[in-house]
């Protein structure tokens, strides 16, 4: 049987076009995951560009390209400008991001990223983290449960999942992914479990992750880190990702307030390069299903 596909790269041309490649640059790629986008990066650097790919998922690591011009990095984004000093970088051309998980994350059962396979609840990308996704259901309170699946997976009827959680555990902890698909299964509806089961899933995942805080200190540290006319390109997969770029764009901070100088002007370190974020073609979503909630925005720096 031929090797499972590591993951599709989303938006693959339109995302390495919107760096707007300088062929002696350096680039980063922090969401490295299969590595579709480094290796279109690479087919339009010459010879003396260069690019840092980050992962902090060790699995990463099968697909480094054999390239003298790219180092992998194994490391979380949020550690970005730290971890590009350790390599005497410190400004660069462009910065590429595809945020979330990747397909070979979803398809290796043990990991307990899906709903479609009974397996730990573990939902790390990084295996060496300290939170995984039992110990959020067993030890968080019922209230902090039900803010994480309404806030990072718009759940309806989220406290009644909550509770229904508090009760199961006291009688057995969870353990595994099949029990909370059962008790998932036993609050809602035939119609409403499909979806239910998607938007816990990516709740807890969003949660035992930090993607949220990774994804603030990471946008925090992008004017620094990017040279004047660079470019950065973020892929987004829902609602709550693409409003934070969106506001680090247009305002240049994550409060969306407007900074001024002494004189009253606007500080304003990015110029977005499309007004509307770019969404994948139909047939792009035919192809790749896993592209159908992507959200791409392009910025230069000032
Ligand atoms: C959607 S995949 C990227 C796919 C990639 N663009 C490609 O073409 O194959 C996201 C990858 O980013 C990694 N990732 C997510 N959050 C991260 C973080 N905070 N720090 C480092 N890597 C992260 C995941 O482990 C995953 O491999």
């Amino acid at each position: 049987m031929s090797k499972p596909v590591y993951h599709k790269a989303v938006l693959l041309h339109e995302a390495v076009d919107g760096l707007n490649i300088d062929p002696d640059g350096v680039y980063v790629d922090v969401t490295f995951g299969g590595g579709g986008h480094s290796r279109e990066i690479l087919n339009r650097l010459g010879p003396n560009g260069r690019l840092y790919a980050f992962d902090q998922d060790p699995d990463a690591a099968a697909n480094v390209p054999d390239d003298r011009r790219f180092t992998l990095v194994p490391q979380n984004f949020r550690h970005l400008r730290r971890a590009l000093r350790l390599f005497s970088v410190k400004k660069v051309n462009g910065i590429l991001a595809d945020f979330g998980v990747s397909s070979h994350q979803f398809d290796v059962p043990e990991r307990g990223f899906s709903f479609r396979y009974d397996a730990p609840l573990d939902m790390r990308m990084n295996p060496d983290a300290p939170l995984h996704a039992a110990a959020v259901l067993n030890d968080y309170d019922e209230s902090e449960l039900q803010r994480v699946f309404s806030r990072y997976g718009e759940l309806p009827r989220s406290a009644q999942l909550a509770r229904t959680i508090g009760e199961k555990r006291v009688v057995s902890p969870l353990a595994t992914t099949g029990q909370l698909v059962d008790i998932i299964e036993g609050v809602y509806g035939f119609k409403q479990r499909q979806s239910a089961k998607a938007q816990v899933f990516q709740a807890l995942r969003i949660e035992v992750n930090d993607e949220m805080g990774a994804l603030a200190d990471f946008l925090d540290q992008l004017a620094e880190v990017l040279l004047p006319e660079g470019r950065v390109v973020c892929i987004t997969y829902h609602s709550l990702e693409d409003r934070m770029v969106k506001h680090l764009i247009r305002s240049g901070n994550l409060d969306d307030e407007p900074v001024r100088d002494e004189f009253g002007k606007r500080l304003l370190p990015f110029k977005a390069v499309n007004r509307k974020p770019i969404i994948p073609s139909e047939e792009e979503i035919k192809e790749n299903p896993r592209a159908r909630s992507a959200k791409m925005r392009i910025a230069n720096r000032l």
